[in-house]
């Protein structure tokens, strides 16, 4: 059986890889022609606005909520259930998810909820927590759905014993509390492979920002998590799929993003501003990227995050300045956002424009106390000897990862491996 899974999943990224090249395109050509988005509550009086919403929507009979949580963000979960118990809604945390999501936990949180019987699930977490959420949606209403099989075109049938799915994010970065899409972990296969399930459905009814739940994360996770939300609103900008509705969202999420989050990283809680805007410019990005495509940075980032077990953001914010200089032989969208970074592109070849646009990425990146390059990676501190011995491994990752399907410039294992032997060094992409 799991035999036919893995040979079915092979099938499937096959034909996907075919078909891509036949898909791409700019709305209202391709096939993004919706939009779709929870309701986004953010501010101060957040929390409050949404134990009313939950007050006012539920019977009697299904004042249950399940809140899931890890166990970084167990903390989160007890003032939310006081909140909850003030408006007789009964509440139970599970706090079981784990990095990565390996797909058995899910099982795990399956039995609590056949036991407890939520009508609605509060996750309160950074992307792993909103991803196990998902998944739990699907196999706790719809036990026989096979998940490597889901697809978005297809109906699931969920709200039927989950009423609201309320996602509060704990770091500004990953957009998963608006997005469709859930990344797991197959552990059955060797080594385990990450595999993404997408669906309208799986959208969260409520993305919350509370600022209070990110203000204390430490100058690192700003800078790595915001990292994470720069390369989600500029690789897909710069992509070639994408819609007017995403464009707006990807481009004014790089502007806040380039405006907070050196604050964010620099005075932490001290600039709840910062912060805020921060919160949102993640949000917007994960709704640019969904209705869009992430640049391959995020192909090379979840290899080397993989590999060498480096922070999701940090790689791929690293990885940004080299995965845009590869898309720009075939694309001059790059060139909107020279403003944003302060590069005014008067009187300049595009050569010139491109070497000063890249330049400035970096900057912005180091002003951070990010790396522009693999050798300036500080956590974990990387040998070169080490990368090399790798490279063979971390170009066969990007190369399967689910996110090389769909890039806008083809891509195979040579050009891979070049990409990660400039990002050594940090060689400018000339090719
Ligand atoms: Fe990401």
């Amino acid at each position: 059986m799991e035999k036919k899974i893995e040979q079915t999943q092979d099938l499937v990224s096959e034909q996907l890889k075919a078909l891509m090249n036949l898909l791409k395109g700019r709305a209202p050509g391709g096939l993004l022609t919706a939009f779709r988005t929870p309701q986004i509550i953010f501010g101060m009086t957040a929390l409050n606005r949404i134990k009313n919403y939950l007050d006012g929507n539920l019977e009697e009979g299904d004042r249950r909520v399940l809140i899931i949580t890890d166990d970084f963000t167990e903390k989160f979960a007890s003032p939310i259930s006081s909140i909850l118990g003030k408006i007789n809604i009964e509440s139970r945390v599970w706090s079981g998810v784990k990095p990565e999501v390996p797909i058995d936990t899910i099982d795990e949180a399956v039995k609590i909820c056949n036991d407890f019987k939520p009508r609605v699930f509060v996750a309160i977490g950074g992307g792993s927590v909103l991803d196990t959420t998902k998944a739990l949606m699907i196999k706790f209403e719809k036990p026989e759905t096979n998940l490597f099989t889901v697809s978005a075109l297809e109906p699931l049938g969920l709200r039927k014993k989950i009423k609201y799915f309320v996602a509060i994010p704990t770091t500004s970065g990953t957009g998963s509390e608006v997005t469709l899409a859930s990344m797991l972990t197959d552990i059955s296969r060797d080594p385990p492979k990450k595999f993404t399930v997408s669906h309208p459905e799986l959208i969260p009814d409520y993305a919350v920002l509370i600022t209070d739940f990110v203000k204390d994360m430490p100058p690192f996770l700003t800078m790595a998590t915001g990292l994470d939300a720069l390369a989600h609103a500029a690789g897909s900008y710069v992509s070639n799929i994408g819609t007017p509705f995403a464009d707006a969202m990807n481009f004014y999420a790089v502007k806040e993003t380039i405006k907070y989050l050196p604050r964010a990283v620099k005075y932490g809680a001290k600039d709840i501003e910062a912060r805020a805007h921060m919160q949102i410019a993640a949000s917007m990005a994960g709704l640019g990227f969904i209705h869009s495509r992430v640049g391959i940075d995020h192909a090379l980032g979840h290899s080397l995050g993989k590999v060498l077990n480096v922070h999701h953001g940090l790689c791929v914010g690293m990885f940004l300045p080299y995965t845009i200089a590869f898309q720009m032989k075939i694309s001059e969208r790059w060139k909107d956002l020279c403003p944003l970074f302060g590069v005014d592109p008067k009187n300049k070849s595009d050569n010139e424009l491109a070497a000063e646009f890249l330049k400035s990425l970096k900057d912005f990146i180091h002003s951070i106390d990010g790396p522009v390059s693999i050798k300036e990676i500080k956590n974990p501190v990387i040998t070169e000897e080490d990368y090399n011995k790798n490279l063979d491994l971390l170009v066969n990752y990007a190369e399967t990862d689910p996110v090389a399907y769909m890039v806008t410039r083809y891509i195979d294992s040579e050009v891979i491996k070049r990409i990660f032997e400039y990002a050594w060094d940090g060689k400018t992409i000339d090719f």
